[in-house]
């Protein structure tokens, strides 16, 4: 069966989160260094911008590394930085002829020089795409961006520019690292786990999870299909009852 034609382009997800999870382990499997499985993640990583940008996505967010995976032995988050620049550099291109533009949530002034330059000019060179938007978080967690947008809120009520009662969810919202783009409606984790892992904490606040056992490396476009299939299934009710949505009432979010 074709999923891909299943799909109902009426009622897709604006913004499909992913958590890329299982490099190591499928490496691991293939008697092979966790290095081997991120190598073929990037396989991965390029059918599901495929897959997204095809049926018509706007807002794509990549897991690629959290604040925490800094922690990791040094040979791997060294090689993982090398092969943001070589993917980068070789994926531009593409990106270019499907209209995506690359853009980054995170700390990335931390991430080592060539990887930031790599980064900064992917997201230069495609800056002018009109069709989907790659957001790839780097150095990202929430916590991070949460504290950081505290801070900054702190800040503009010390200079006398905000009042502490004029603080609402739009003000955090606003300082966050996703302020240009709605919230996840779906969020995708592969190698079964079940957790977000410090992703998205605030904007997940009503997103739809779906969870697959796949190692990420082993991903393919119908997983992703097969995703949004599963999302066009649910029922986003909001807080509300099934009988309001029914009666067309406009969720208070
Ligand atoms: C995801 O795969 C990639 C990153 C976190 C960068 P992992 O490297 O976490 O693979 P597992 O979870 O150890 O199998
Ligand atoms: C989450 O995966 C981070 C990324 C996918 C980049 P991890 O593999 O780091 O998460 P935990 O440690 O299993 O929660
Ligand atoms: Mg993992």
């Amino acid at each position: 069966m074709d999923l891909k034609s299943g799909i109902d382009v009426s009622r897709l997800p604006q913004h499909v989160a992913i958590i890329m999870d299982g490099n190591g382990r499928w490496a691991k499997g293939q008697g092979m260094p966790r290095i081997y499985g991120h190598h073929n993640g990037v396989k991965a990583v390029r059918a599901c911008t495929e897959a997204a940008a095809e049926i018509g996505i706007r807002y794509l967010t990549l897991y690629a590394f959290s604040t925490e995976n800094w922690n990791r032995p040094e040979q791997e988050v060294n090689a993982l930085m090398a092969l943001l620049v070589e993917t980068i550099g070789q994926e531009v291109k593409t990106l270019n002829e499907n209209n995506i533009r690359l853009e980054a949530i995170g700390d990335i002034s931390a991430l080592p020089a060539a990887s930031l330059q790599a980064l900064k000019k992917g997201m230069r060179d495609t800056a002018q795409n009109t069709g989907m938007t790659l957001i790839l978080a780097l150095n990202y967690s929430s916590r991070w961006e949460i504290t950081r947008a505290t801070r900054q809120i702190a800040s503009r009520v010390k200079q006398g520019l905000l009042h502490p009662d004029q603080i609402d969810e739009h003000t955090v919202q606003s300082e966050l690292e996703t302020h240009n783009y709605p919230d996840p409606d779906l969020l995708i984790r592969s190698s079964g786990e079940q957790r977000l892992s410090n992703f998205l904490l605030w904007q997940c606040a009503y997103t739809e999870f779906y969870f697959t056992p796949v190692f990420w490396p082993d991903i393919q476009k119908k997983d992703f299909w097969q995703a949004i299939l599963e999302y066009q299934q649910r029922e986003r009710r909001y807080g509300m009852t099934s009988d309001q949505l029914m009666m067309d009432h406009t969720p208070n979010i």
